[in-house]
């Protein structure tokens, strides 16, 4: 998920206003071509800076007669800037009118002109400039590190989205102002340069300066360019349509073979989207790279992808099965987008969904195409449905189809949990009642029709409803846009109600409303126009049917009932498919935990996963006795598979965040160890097993040694102590995090210390996230504060790491205390420090203040937000966010604290009893 915060909001300036105090450029000009040439300088200058200097020429169609042109600058300085034209090879310069000027604002560099341009003639704007290359993640910027000799090595690279391109040179920085790109490149040997096109000619120039040239691209967005300058290794592959594919990365990291896992599978996943979308892969080659320093997770540059190395690079030996699955999740979801994203792109950033919430559903098919055996399909339930769901039940969620959108910051706000995950569950749900051939040929249509150019969502769902009258797949009710539509714009999604209507009815009763959290907020607002009802593809089976069915609850009027035998108990969105949540008649929740303690596999994983997810949050919403959603766990015992345990174990962590001091805490870690000792007893220590499997003993090792399994710490701090004592770690990677964290979270400095150094000494990412995630499992407050100091100094922490350190402690019951105090107290400092760049301030704000449930954290929460009201960066919903959840978190304490410590003392009397 992005990671990636700015905070350039336009500021009241001493300009001139005119019309480009507006975030969206004017259609007058468009961009055809530009000639871009870059000189990053990776010898610093005295005082330790870096910089890059560059020519530009962009060429424009004129629409409309204007005596401006205005085009996208941040942070450059110009030493030259020149209108030409009008002509095909354009020449003359234009007279200004006064001086070109730049628009702190909207970013804009304005050149006015003493005549109108004329419309239909073609134009240029040359420039000259100068840029740091600074550390700040954004735009051209340097990234460094220490190599296997030991020698501090400057590279130059990229991170152009959403509007930094701006930071490398002017342009037209919005994603549909398409256009082609002649770059070309300097660097000294043996550095080398990569861009988003296959190198043309290698150059030589003064000052043993190379300058490569490249093939022009096709038409496409300015987010979607790429530079490099480097000195990496790499490993190649070809596809089958003879696509040369390379993944570079630091040499060492090449060496150790740590590329190859992502260089076997690029190809196969490249086919295999081919096949699936049925269009070739549009460029003569795809480069992907790991830069040492990179602010989001990848960024799905056409041609040339970049990421972060924790997910790109893979070493069997050291690494875990999930970071492998990271690997293969965002270099699918990277791919998906040289498609959905690249060839085609959002028309402006309301619709971002339409990139990121369709990669990180196909993420899911070319994953599983390359690992089989992984069950992503069931994964996605517990990665992006839950996700989707645990924000968008909250007011303060929004629509998919975002509303204004009007400065850098709203636009970054928008890389969110309802862009991906919501936007990849209603995708789903979508080819669930499409039908795969329907699904597919919609969105091929939709492909070649719109290939190279702008797009909206109207436009997919068009081709959608197109291509179910074409194969002859049901339609919903109203027609696919307008039903479709609702949710789309409007925010939130609805509980499914499946009553009897009566104990001995065979008649279920089905009726719909909004999902809220927070059973106090007012279920009509913010204002939606469909008045918060749904078009709903219930899929629903009883107990003895073999297939589920699907009716459509509509917008308006009453469903009919459903029929089922009084003896049968049924279930609503059966295999989860569907965007909702569904509640039953307490009988009907009673006969499915029967069903589920007498042979849970006759049900589903899918929907056995969705009946906690949904049990939990209908309790905690007030829709639901707490005893039933309680009484559902009790097949845990039985049922050891990750998707069902990772369900729960989500939901139950809101009991560990909210009760993590009260009283119910005792029975309740008592509850836990009880149901986690079958599961922790048969899948053992011993690190082997399908990747389920895998994933399932980290869960159930982490619950024992959380919840007091005797035997369980111990176990872990031996392990580590072999390593400590002996030098030789041979803890299994996939254990490696629990270990850790357990045995620093029970000992002293001398093992934080020994982690500490292996941290700083550390090259292969992955290993080094385990280190540093263990480093906030401390329970010993100087540490802690010590520790603190640290992790905002770049000397020991890289800044792309700091915030997630931060989010860490602070799900840490004994470090949060210290480190929300320490943010707030430095809140200004750390907005200086990455105020302007990237930072996650809404990650932090919410994972710091996710327990906060009295009315005293309430009050200084509140009090955060007038204080930071002006410097809180993209953290401004995040913090409102955090206040309704912080009031839905003292209601709830008022409402059920008692009522859960009464089915936990019951239960663990019950157990006891001899
Ligand atoms: N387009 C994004 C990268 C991005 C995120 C750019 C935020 C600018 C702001 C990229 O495709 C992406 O979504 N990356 C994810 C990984 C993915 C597997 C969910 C990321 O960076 O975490
Ligand atoms: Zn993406």
């Amino acid at each position: 998920m992005a990671v990636v915060t700015s905070t350039t909001a336009p500021q009241t300036t001493q300009e001139p206003t005119g019309p480009w105090d507006n975030i969206r450029l004017p259609e007058d000009l468009v961009p055809i071509n530009y000639v871009v040439d870059l000189r990053p300088d990776l010898e610093p200058d005295a005082n330790g800076k870096n910089w890059f200097t560059g020519t530009s020429e962009v060429f424009m169609d004129v629409n409309t007669a204007t005596n401006h042109i205005y085009i996208h600058s941040n942070k450059l300085n110009y030493s030259r800037v020149e209108p030409r034209g009008p002509g095909v090879s354009i020449t003359t310069s234009l007279a200004m009118n006064g001086d070109w000027w730049l628009h702190s604002g909207y970013q804009y560099l304005i050149i006015p002109l003493m005549t109108d341009l004329t419309p239909g003639t073609r134009v240029s704007l040359y420039t000259e400039f100068e840029g740091e290359l600074s550390d700040d993640l954004g735009g051209l910027y340097r990234s460094k590190y220490t190599d296997a000799s030991g020698n501090q090595v400057t590279i130059a690279t990229t991170q152009m989205q959403p509007t930094d391109a701006r930071k490398a040179f002017p342009c037209f920085d919005e994603p549909a102002l398409k256009a082609t790109f002649d770059i070309s490149l300097w660097h000294k040997p043996p550095n080398f340069a990569i861009s988003n096109m296959p190198v043309m000619a290698n150059e030589s120039m003064t000052g043993g300066w190379v300058k490569s040239t490249f093939e022009q691209t096709p038409k496409m967005s300015t987010y979607l360019l790429a530079f490099v300058v480097c000195d990496f290794d790499w490993v190649e592959n070809t596809t089958i349509g003879e696509i040369q594919t390379r993944i570079y990365a630091r040499p060492d990291q090449v060496l150790q073979g740590n590329a190859d896992y992502a260089s076997d599978i690029t190809p196969e996943i490249l086919k295999h989207f081919e096949q699936y979308f049925n269009v070739s892969y549009p460029l003569p080659k795809s480069d992907q790279i790991a830069v040492p320093d990179f602010a989001a997770g990848a960024m799905e540059n056409w041609g040339l992808v970049i990421y972060r190395e924790t997910a790109l690079l893979y070493n069997p030996d050291i690494n875990s099965a999930s970071n492998k699955q990271r690997v293969a999740a965002v270099v699918a979801h990277e791919l998906a987008h040289q498609w959905f994203g690249n060839l085609i792109s959002p028309l402006w950033w309301d619709e971002l969904w339409l990139n990121e919430g369709f990669a990180s559903y196909v993420e899911y098919l070319g994953t599983d195409h390359v690992e089989p055996t992984w069950r992503m399909n069931d994964q996605f339930i517990v990665s992006d449905l839950q996700r989707a769901f645990g924000v968008d039940g909250l007011t303060t969620s929004r629509p998919i189809v975002a509303e204004n959108v009007n400065t850098p910051d709203e636009i970054n706000a928008l890389f969110d949990t309802i862009s991906y995950s919501k936007g990849a569950c209603i995708i789903r749900m979508i080819n669930e009642f499409v039908g795969e051939e329907a699904f597919k040929l919609g969105l091929k249509n939709y492909l070649d029709a719109f290939a190279y150019g702008p797009v909206n969502h109207n436009q997919l769902f068009e081709y959608w409803e197109q291509a179910q009258i074409d194969v002859g797949t049901a339609p919903p009710p109203n027609g696919f846009r307008a039903d479709m539509d609702t949710w789309m714009l409007q925010m939130g999604f609805p509980t499914v109600n499946m009553k009897r209507q009566s104990p001995t009815s065979t008649s279920v009763l089905i009726s719909q409303e909004r999902f809220l959290l927070d059973a106090t907020a007012n279920p009509l607002e913010p204002t939606s126009p469909y008045a918060y009802k749904w078009t709903i593809p219930l899929w629903w089976k009883t107990q003895n049917d073999a297939a589920k069915t699907l009716d459509w609850v509509e917008l308006t009027g009453t469903p009919a009932p459903v029929t089922v035998p009084t003896t049968e108990y049924f279930l609503g969105n059966y295999e989860a498919f569907g965007y909702y949540r569904v509640n039953y008649d307490d009988d009907n929740w009673n006969k499915i935990i029967q069903q589920l303690l007498t042979d849970f596999s006759v049900i589903d994983v899918r929907t056995r996963g969705q009946l906690l997810n949904d049990a939990f949050n209908l309790a905690r919403a007030g829709k639901l006795n707490y005893n039933i959603a309680l009484d559902l766990t009790e097949f845990l015992q039985y049922d050891y598979d990750y998707i069902t345990w990772e369900s729960a174990l989500d939901e139950l962590s809101y009991f560990d965040l909210v009760l993590g001091r009260s009283k119910v805490y005792g029975p309740y870690s008592d509850y836990l160890a009880y149901l986690v000792t079958n599961v922790y007893n048969n899948l053992t220590w011993v690190d082997d097993g399908e990747h389920l499997e895998q994933y399932q003993r980290i869960n159930a090792i982490g619950a024992a040694c959380t919840y007091g399994v005797p035997g369980c710490v111990e176990n872990a701090t031996q392990q580590f102590t072999e390593w400590y004592t002996t030098g030789t770690n041979s803890i299994t990677p996939n254990l490696r995090t629990t270990v850790y964290c357990h045995t620093l979270a029970n000992s002293g400095s001398e093992e934080w210390d020994f982690v500490w150094e292996m941290y700083q000494n550390e090259s292969n990412s992955q290993e080094k996230a385990k280190l540093q995630y263990a480093l906030t499992c401390t329970q010993t407050p100087w540490i802690v504060r010590r520790f603190l100091d640290y992790v905002l100094d770049e000397t020991y922490v890289r800044s792309q790491d700091a915030s997630s350190i931060l989010e860490d402690l602070c799900y840490n019951e004994y470090a949060r205390d210290i480190t929300w105090d320490y943010i707030r107290q430095e809140w200004s400092n750390i907005y200086n420090i990455y105020g302007t760049t990237f930072f996650s301030f809404s990650g932090i704000i919410s994972s710091c203040t996710s327990h906060f449930s009295t009315e005293f954290e309430l009050q200084e929460l509140q009090e955060f937000k007038q204080d930071n009201i002006d410097q809180l960066g993209s953290g401004l919903r995040a913090t409102d966010q955090a206040i309704e959840s912080t009031r839905t978190n003292i209601q709830w304490r008022a409402a059920n604290e008692e009522s859960v410590y009464t089915w936990l003392t019951n239960k663990m009397a019950e157990i006891n009893a001899p």
